[in-house]
C-alpha cells in the first residue's frame, strides 16, 4: 500500500487552481494548489507499468479507468487532453450530464481529432435508472442481480453496440456493500451471458481497504480465482476476460493478482471532499 500519496500531498511540476467538483463541497475557496491532471495521469501510468512489470506482465494488459465521479466536465476534458479515454461514473444522473457535455465538446470542429470516449457505470443502479444507463454508457460494471441485467438488455438501443458488462462481486462479504456473493456469481454469470444486447466481460470488486499489500493482494486473488473458476465451468458464449480491481491505494497488489482494469479516481483528480 501507500504507492499513491494523498492527493495534494505530493506537489510537483505544474500547478493549476483546484479543479471544479460537481458537489457542494467545492474546494475552490481553499485555493490550495494541486498537481495537474496530466501530471497525475502520467504518474498513475508509471505506477501501473511498474506494477505490471514487477508482476511479469505487459503494462499494456492493464487498462486505466479514470473515475471522474464528483468532478466536473472541465476536469474530464483536461484528462482527455492528456490522452485519457475511459471514464468511470458512480452517480447515473451526474454521469449522463458529463457524457452529454463531453459529446457536445467533442463535436466542436476544433476537437475533431479527439479519440472516442468510453463511459463505465461503476455505481449502484436502481431499476428506475436502467434506461438512462442503457442509453448512455458503454460498460456497466456494477451488475449484481439478474433483474437489472434484464432491464439493461431490454432497454439497450438497437443502434448502439452491445453493452459491456461486469458482475460486481462482494468478494470479502462486506455487510454494506453491493455485489453478488461469490457462491452465486456463476449462476448469475450464466444467466446474464444469455441476454441479448449485453456482452458479459468479467468481474468487478471493491474489497474493504486492507492493512498491507499482501492482504490486499490475497483478496484480489480470490476475485481472480473466481473468474478462472467461472471460465473453467464453461458454457458462456465467450470466456470472461476482464478483472476490474484496484483503486488509487491498491492498484499494485491488484495488478499482481491479475487485474486487467484499475479504476483510479483520487490519484488522478485529487480528493473528493466529504461527499464520499
Ligand atoms: C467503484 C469505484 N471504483 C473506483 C473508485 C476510485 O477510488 P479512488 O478514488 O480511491 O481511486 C471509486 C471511488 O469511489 C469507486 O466507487
Amino acid at each position: 500500500m501507500g504507492l499513491v500519496p494523498a492527493a495534494g500531498a505530493k506537489v510537483c511540476c505544474q500547478f493549476v487552481t483546484v479543479r471544479g467538483m460537481t458537489t457542494d463541497n467545492n474546494l475552490k475557496s481553499h485555493h490550495s494548489p494541486v498537481p495537474s491532471i496530466a501530471s497525475q495521469l502520467a504518474q498513475v501510468h508509471r505506477q501501473v507499468a511498474e506494477a505490471a512489470i514487477a508482476a511479469g506482465r505487459e503494462p499494456g494488459d492493464v487498462h486505466l479507468l479514470a473515475v471522474s465521479k464528483t468532478f466536473d466536465a472541465d476536469a474530464v476534458i483536461e484528462a482527455v487532453q492528456a490522452g485519457q479515454t475511459a471514464f468511470g461514473e458512480n452517480y447515473i444522473q451526474e454521469g449522463v450530464e458529463k457524457i452529454q457535455a463531453l459529446r457536445a465538446w467533442r463535436s466542436e470542429p476544433a476537437q475533431s481529432g479527439q479519440a472516442a470516449l468510453e463511459w463505465h457505470c461503476i455505481g449502484p443502479i436502481q431499476s428506475n435508472k436502467t434506461r438512462l444507463v442503457a442509453e448512455n454508457f458503454d460498460w456497466v460494471q456494477s451488475v449484481d442481480r439478474l433483474k437489472i441485467a434484464q432491464r439493461l438488455s431490454e432497454q439497450r438501443p438497437a443502434d448502439l453496440p452491445p453493452l459491456q458488462i461486469c458482475l460486481q462481486v462482494n468478494i470479502d462479504g462486506g455487510a454494506n456493500k453491493s455485489g453478488v456473493s461469490p457462491e452465486e456469481a456463476l449462476a448469475l454469470a450464466q444467466a446474464v451471458s444469455q441476454l441479448p444486447r449485453l456482452v458479459l466481460r468479467g468481474l468487478m470488486a471493491i474489497p474493504e481497504p486492507a492493512p498491507d499489500d499482501a492482504s490486499a493482494r490475497a483478496v484480489h486473488e480470490r476475485t481472480a480465482a473466481l473468474m478462472a473458476q467461472i471460465n473453467a465451468v464453461g458454457g458462456l458464449p465467450q470466456p470472461l476476460d476482464t478483472l476490474s480491481m484496484g483503486m488509487s491505494a491498491d492498484l499494485a497488489p491488484a495488478i499482481a493478482a491479475g487485474s486487467t482494469m484499475v479504476r483510479v479516481g483520487t490519484a488522478i483528480f485529487g480528493g473528493r471532499g466529504q461527499r464520499d
